[in-house]
């Protein structure tokens, strides 16, 4: 019997819902094995933001940025998408329009099989050039040992991921504020909800009337001004959540939906 509930109002928005949008962060990856940055094991704790992520640090030292991008893509080519993610994509089969709206660099909803993915914070396997701007594969699961060359022009080549003090992407973040204006329900998974602008997300879709969920072991600003908060891991919550809308689907008239776990 697990700690948490599935509220009755999640699960009967839910099951009304045409459009959710899923917005999350390093915890709904962190039973696969990524390390997340806040908290007592978070990276945050062992290394340091300024020198590792932001252009300064990689044009003063770009060896040192290059080699712990390619320390983070080793652990990420060795793990798996975990039950959350995989639950995440079931939702596409349950609801019409499902938007995940991810700060992960990690990859893992595409390799769940999500199909709708905007990535606020860039991509772990995509790499392009300070200079030029050219693109870069190393292709996933391969590195390179020291920071490579643009073939075009020459320059410094980077992970294309948004360090601090960047702007993010607009394509990507016009199209998560339009899936999260959209949204009739936002869950909100795996996020400290601390980093500007990504953390604004559920705001915005709540802002246009939908539900705001939050999921997390551990409350948070985002589970303070959410609907509801679900204290509980992103690997059992999400299962459960699509298990009980799939029952709600295959029995319509069920009275009680909301009970414990
Ligand atoms: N399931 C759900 N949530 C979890 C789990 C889990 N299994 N494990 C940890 N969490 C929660 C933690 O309680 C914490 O609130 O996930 C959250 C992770 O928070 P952060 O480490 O701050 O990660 P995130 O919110 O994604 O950080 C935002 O900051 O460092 C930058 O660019 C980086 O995208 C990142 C951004």
């Amino acid at each position: 019997m697990s700690s948490y509930a599935l509220p009755r109002l999640l699960l009967e928005r839910l099951a009304a819902a045409d459009s959710v949008v899923v917005f999350t962060g390093a915890g709904m990856s962190a039973e696969s094995g990524v390390p997340t940055f806040r908290g007592a094991e978070g990276i945050w704790s062992r290394f340091k933001p300024e020198e590792l992520a932001t252009m300064d640090a990689f044009l003063r030292n770009p060896q040192l940025v290059w080699e712990w991008y390619t320390h983070r893509r080793a652990i990420i080519a060795t793990v798996q998408p975990n039950a959350g993610h995989r639950a995440v994509v079931a939702l596409e089969k349950l609801i019409p329009r499902v938007a995940v709206v991810t700060q992960n660099i990690d990859n893992l909803h595409r390799r769940a099989g999500s199909t709708v993915v905007h990535e606020l914070h860039g991509n772990i396997e995509r790499n392009y050039c300070v200079t030029c701007g050219t693109p870069h594969d190393i292709g996933p699961g391969k590195t390179s040992a020291g920071v490579p060359r643009c073939a075009s022009c020459g320059g410094l080549v980077r992970p294309d991921v948004v360090w601090f003090g960047e702007m993010l992407p607009d394509d990507e973040w016009d199209a998560a504020v339009r899936a999260a204006s959209g949204a009739d329900v936002c869950l909100s998974v795996g996020t400290s909800g601390v980093v500007y602008p990504a953390a604004s997300i559920p705001a915005i879709a709540r802002k246009a009337g939908a539900l705001h969920a939050d999921v997390n072991p551990e409350p948070g600003p985002l589970s303070e001004t959410a609907d509801v908060f679900i204290k509980g891991l992103a690997g059992a919550v999400l299962p459960d959540l699509v298990t009980r809308l799939e029952e709600l689907r295959a029995r319509p008239n069920i009275t009680s939906p909301e009970e414990g776990h």
